[in-house]
């Protein structure tokens, strides 16, 4: 065990700190830089399919479920792809509407999670194409796919999940990318994603460098009783992995939301006792993340801020901020999640949990 765990204290650590690798080795093999292009093997006999996707309808439980959202920003912003994400234990018993040109793809750690598959098997019946992204080799929903994407982050132990999610986010770029320069994006913007994502790993490990100071950081907060996790656009399913990573195995009771839905609801539970995380990286909407901050703040709700390298003004508004190197908003995901997922580990540590081992969870869930 301690072997395996490779001097880290426990395998979920382990698991967010090979991260750098593990997002490169999604890469590893796919990426045509000089033409702007992506090559995945597993997708070459359906790509003029995936281009002319009239919808693409996502199937995913947990995290995977939380990557899948990504991925409809992505397909939609880059491919103009109508997409649907669904919780496949929803999906399977509704009667979902599938046409001829709907595309689906399931997304799974373990590739053996009950409700994915048994949606998967539904939209099989149904006549769409279905299509995976999988971690585990040869496990049941790549096999029953008709064609996919391995993310190839190896295996991962640790009950709560980290390299999975930023494997499968890399694995939605490259599928975004794959379509995209096939229709709206041209092989400067091309080249120029691919550049992006390739920085991605050496940032990872510079936010990693940070771990001492997200400790210190769990160590103001992990008596806490509540946490708030708030974030935009493509930081909106990053706000709600955050809160998911830290009831998983802190229980500590967190819920994640869009920044600007606050307004409708939860900005009624804050007070001195409910810390708020805001993920408020540069982008088109940063002012109005801004703004959010003051109202939590005018109501003494304690807020963290991930922000981006250089963002001084921040400090003005925050109590604490962890700085992340600067991406192109759609990649920010892969940096953004990274603090977050040391938080919760961090407190969960502080507060004597079984980490890797969270009380009546599953790494794989293989009953409904
Ligand atoms: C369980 C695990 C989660 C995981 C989810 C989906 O709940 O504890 O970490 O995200 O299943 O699993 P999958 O293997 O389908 O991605």
């Amino acid at each position: 065990d301690d072997i395996e765990k490779q001097g880290f204290e426990h395998y979920m650590l382990k698991e967010i700190f090979e991260q750098p690798k593990t997002i490169m080795d999604t890469m590893r093999g796919r990426i045509l830089r000089e033409e702007g292009l992506v090559k995945l093997g597993g997708l070459a006999e359906v790509e003029d399919k995936l281009m002319h996707a009239g919808r693409i309808i996502i199937v995913a439980s947990g995290t995977s479920w939380h990557a899948g959202l990504i991925g409809e920003y992505l397909l939609e912003e880059f491919c103009r792809i109508p997409v649907e994400v669904e919780y496949a234990s929803e999906f399977r018993y509704r009667n979902p509407i599938i046409n001829e040109n709907d595309i689906i793809i399931a997304i799974s750690q373990s590739g053996e999670t009950a409700d994915t598959l048994a949606a998967l098997r539904e939209g099989k019946h149904k006549g769409a194409l279905v299509l995976g992204i999988v971690n585990a080799v040869g496990s049941t929903i790549a096999r029953e796919t008709h064609a996919g994407v391995y993310i190839h982050a190896g295996p991962e132990i640790g009950v709560a999940s980290t390299k999975a999610f930023t494997s499968q986010v890399t694995a939605l770029v490259l599928i975004t990318i794959l379509i995209a320069r096939k229709k709206y994006m041209s092989v400067v913007q091309g080249k120029q994603m691919l550049d992006d994502l390739q920085k991605i790993p050496a940032n990872v490990e510079k936010i990693l460098a940070q771990n001492d100071y997200i400790r210190e950081l769990a160590e103001t907060y992990y008596s806490q009783r509540n946490f708030l996790y708030l974030g935009r656009g493509y930081n909106f399913p990053v706000a709600l992995e955050g809160a998911l990573k830290l009831k998983e195995i802190s229980y500590i009771h967190a819920e994640g939301y869009p920044a600007a839905e606050m307004k409708h609801g939860p900005i009624a539970l804050i007070d001195e006792n409910m810390p708020v995380v805001f993920i408020a990286t540069q982008d088109a909407i940063y002012d109005k993340v801004i703004s959010n901050i003051q109202e939590v703040k005018a109501r003494k709700g304690r807020v963290i801020c991930v922000a981006n390298e250089g963002d001084e003004q921040i400090e003005k508004h925050a109590d604490h901020v962890i700085y992340i190197p600067y991406t192109c908003k759609a990649l920010t995901p892969l940096l953004s999640v990274i603090p977050l997922q040391l938080l919760a580990y961090h407190i969960a540590v502080l507060r004597g949990c079984d980490v890797d081992q969270p009380r009546n969870l599953a790494k794989s869930v293989t009953v409904e």
